[in-house]
């Protein structure tokens, strides 16, 4: 037998999301709120589409490996300088770069837990040490408890936070990673901020020009409701971004992506209204919960994790209805995930799971 990679050969392949959704069979109203994407197409991007698309070459050239524009854009959108930012198709690709380029065999990585955890994959990938901090409900990350385990584990090379989390959707501020990112200089301080623009906590991109150890993971995948397009991009010290260039294959990311990207910043405030309307009604499923007596943890990304008696039968259940949602029973016992979307779409789930109380509280 040809044998693989002797760190790939032990890793568990990552679960995917059920395929029927892509059937040509798949009835049209399914509410796919399971990955926290936009549950629908923005109807903006296909206008801009067609558009973008009567432009001559974007298929049958290959993309502009740079992203000039787009990173042009993407500095004046978030104020940091074009030289501190690399385009991936994807912020997943962005995490996978980091630690291919800077993640030995036995480096020591630290993960805040529960966590998205296909960062994992890119450190066990490497052979790298990871090792998870589980935060205790109701998931308050505190500098003290987190810096106390850092300085025990010895010299850590990376340190992974999502922020908001996935997906328990606390934010943790600005300052509580500026402060760790000094008291640790020989760590990587990686801030994977794909629901950043759902919370009013601000962005640590900046953070990124002014340290040498701290990385800002984006993506267009959430608020901007772009997943299928693929594009993320990370905010990095230059020595870090020159590093990951050796590696970076800039042919992935598509032209349709570069271009819509700058549609949607040079225009956000259409993307905005999305992201308010998803903010409404994330209020309005917490206080749905709260009304219905059903645990759930506030949430600042566009998703609320909360409690069921009985994740996979109400899973089961709402499947059968059109509705797909997200089990997180194995990393939080008794937990399912849904995604907010529009007023509409999270009434119909909330009109739906209330068929199905039993699954929820005993
Ligand atoms: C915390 C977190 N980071 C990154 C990603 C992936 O983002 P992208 O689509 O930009 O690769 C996800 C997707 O669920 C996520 O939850």
């Amino acid at each position: 037998m040809i044998k693989p990679n002797i760190y790939v050969e032990k890793l568990d392949a990552y679960s995917i999301t059920p395929q029927d959704v892509w059937s040509d069979d798949a009835p049209p109203d399914i509410l796919k709120i399971d990955w926290n994407e936009a549950p629908s197409d923005l109807t903006f991007y296909q206008k801009e589409l067609k558009k973008i698309i009567g432009k001559s070459n974007l298929i049958a050239w290959y993309p502009d490996c740079l992203s000039i524009d787009l990173i042009e854009a993407i500095s004046n959108f978030i104020n940091v300088r074009p030289n501190f930012i690399l385009t991936f198709p994807g912020s997943d690709v962005g995490l996978d770069t980091l630690c291919r380029s800077y993640l030995n065999v036995g480096d020591k990585v630290m993960a805040i837990c529960p966590t998205y955890e296909n960062f994992f994959v890119y450190v066990n990938q490497m052979g790298a040490d990871l090792s998870k901090l589980v935060l205790e409900e109701p998931f308050i990350l505190d500098y003290e408890l987190v810096a106390n385990e850092i300085e025990s584990h010895g010299e850590l090379k990376m340190f992974y936070l999502a922020n908001p989390n996935n997906p328990c959707g606390y934010a943790v501020t600005s300052e509580i990673i500026e402060k760790l990112a000094i008291k640790f200089p020989q760590t990587i301080f990686v801030i994977d901020e794909a629901y950043i623009e759902f919370t009013k906590i601000l962005s640590s991109a900046p953070l990124a020009e002014k340290y040498s150890n701290v990385v800002i993971l984006r993506s267009f995948s959430k608020a901007f409701g772009m997943a299928g397009l693929r594009l993320g991009y990370m905010c990095a010290p230059i020595p870090l971004i020159q590093t990951m260039n050796k590696i970076r294959n800039g042919k992935n990311v598509s032209m349709m992506s570069q271009k819509l990207g700058i549609f949607a910043m040079e225009n956000f405030d259409l993307v905005k209204s999305w992201i308010d309307e998803v903010v409404f009604s994330r209020k309005m499923f917490q206080d749905w919960c709260i009304n219905t007596d059903v645990e759930f943890f506030p949430s600042e990304g566009n998703f609320v994790l909360f409690k069921a008696s009985s994740p996979f039968e109400l899973c089961k259940a709402l499947k059968a209805e059109g509705i797909y949602i997200r089990n997180r029973d194995s990393l939080l016992p008794g937990y399912v995930r849904i995604t907010i979307g529009s007023r509409s779409q999270t009434e119909r789930l909330i009109r739906t799971v209330e068929k199905f109380m039993n699954y929820l509280v005993d």
